[in-house]
């Protein structure tokens, strides 16, 4: 038998280091647990930071895929294929919107946004040649290619990959005067996350998202949500936008709409929008793909019921009443919203990856980011027992630095 360490033994010397992953090596998953090679248990609160929305091995997404894997996987977009038209209409109309524009990755649905946004404000708005800028975000994840790391204000993300792209003006996030004063006539979006998941978990002021949509609508700009982490189902609603009810111009999705199976992104956007891209100007070989629409087809059909998003809501009132009752235990501040939530440790009792390798000891898998933030974000299948056991195990793991 292959123990973990010696797998992760392997792996540090084989593969590239650009992650630092905890030392656990899972090997099998149903619903919110893991097991690893070693035939160890854990939760997993990360849920492969919202891809699992619906929980490891979920049924009917399981099912999907295992029959379209024997009848049909890929085609490319060279010809149609017979689950094309139910995944762009079902994810057009959970979107309200006219037009899906399927990729794989977010940071490509990202990447598409960003195309789409110059063309249409050259096409559409006006804008002179090559003169189009977005405005982005202070401490925002979009993904990790070299267009998207040219805006990024993270040093690890950014430093050493240059030349960067132009036609980006970075303002504070949650300021809606910020982007007022950075808008001018070549502005053509303004790139959002309704909540920055990254950046740990941060929820911009009430109001941001409904001034920023008035904003874009009186300075005909679009606005650009990038509900990759935050949309289908993980903040109690199906979009994170629908808190204040704000319906942004493209919807940038991922993660969750692959269902945790295989790598699922689109835009969705009305037609006088989605409309200014023509054959030949964009695409992707695998985008689109039978067995990712087939997927993805019964994501949208999960997220119909709004049962999940109810669940998310429901679970989230008791999981962030929890954590409130840590705060000054080691605990200086909570944020999140639903099923989602970024927990601040007193950085000086430990460092967010102590805890979540005090975490790990304890059975439950959870992630650090930004210093000494441990971001929670279980699969929405979760029971709210296991989910008052993971918080017990978190003040457990704080209360070990005391
Ligand atoms: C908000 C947001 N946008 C984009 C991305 C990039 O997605 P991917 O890793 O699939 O390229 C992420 C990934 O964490 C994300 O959280």
């Amino acid at each position: 038998m292959t123990t973990s360490s010696e797998l992760i033994g392997v792996i540090e010397r084989r593969s590239a280091h650009n992650y630092h992953p905890l030392p656990v090596v899972i090997s099998e998953a149903q619903g919110a647990w893991v097991t690893d090679v070693d035939g160890r248990r854990f939760l997993d609160c990360l849920s492969g930071y919202s891809s699992l929305n619906f929980g490891h091995g979920n049924e009917k997404i399981v099912e999907a895929a295992q029959r379209q894997l024997a009848r049909l996987t890929l085609t490319s977009r060279a010809f149609y294929h017979d689950q094309f038209a139910e995944f762009c209409a079902g994810l057009g109309d959970l979107t309200g919107k006219d037009m899906i524009l399927p990729m794989n990755t977010g940071a490509e649905a990202v990447e598409t946004a960003i195309k789409v946004a110059r063309k249409w404000g050259y096409e559409v708005k006006g804008v002179e040649p090559e003169q189009a800028t977005i405005i982005v975000m202070e401490d925002n994840f979009h993904g990790r290619t070299t267009t998207i790391v040219s805006f990024s204000t993270d040093p690890d993300a950014r430093g050493g990959f240059g030349p960067y792209t132009p036609g980006f003006k970075i303002v504070k996030y949650g300021s809606v005067e910020a982007v007022r004063e950075a808008i001018d006539a070549n502005t053509v979006a303004v790139l959002v996350e309704p909540i920055q998941g990254e950046a740990g978990v941060l929820v911009p002021p009430d109001g941001y998202l409904t001034q920023l949509r008035e904003l874009c609508t009186a300075e005909n700009i679009l606005m650009i949500a990038d509900e990759i982490q935050s949309g289908l189902g993980r903040t109690g609603r199906t979009f994170a936008c629908e808190h204040e009810n704000v319906v942004p111009d493209m919807y940038v999705l991922g993660k969750a709409l692959g269902g945790g199976v295989v790598p699922v992104s689109a835009v969705a956007a009305n037609a006088d929008v989605l409309g200014v891209i023509k054959p030949g100007q964009h695409g992707s070989t695998f985008g689109g793909n039978p067995l990712a629409c087939a997927v993805g087809n019964a994501v949208i059909e999960i997220l119909r019921t709004g049962e999940f998003q109810e669940r998310a809501a429901r679970l989230g009132e008791v999981l962030h009443a929890r954590l409130r009752e840590l705060i000054g235990d080691g605990v200086v501040t909570v944020r999140g919203r639903g099923l989602w939530a970024g927990v601040d440790i007193d950085p000086s009792l430990a460092t967010g990856r102590q805890v979540s390798e005090a975490l790990m000891a304890r059975g439950v898998l959870a992630k650090d980011t930004h210093g000494s933030t441990i971001r929670l974000a279980p699969p929405i299948v979760i029971s709210e027992e296991d989910l008052l056991w993971a918080v017990d195990q978190l003040a457990d793991a704080i209360k070990s630095f005391r």
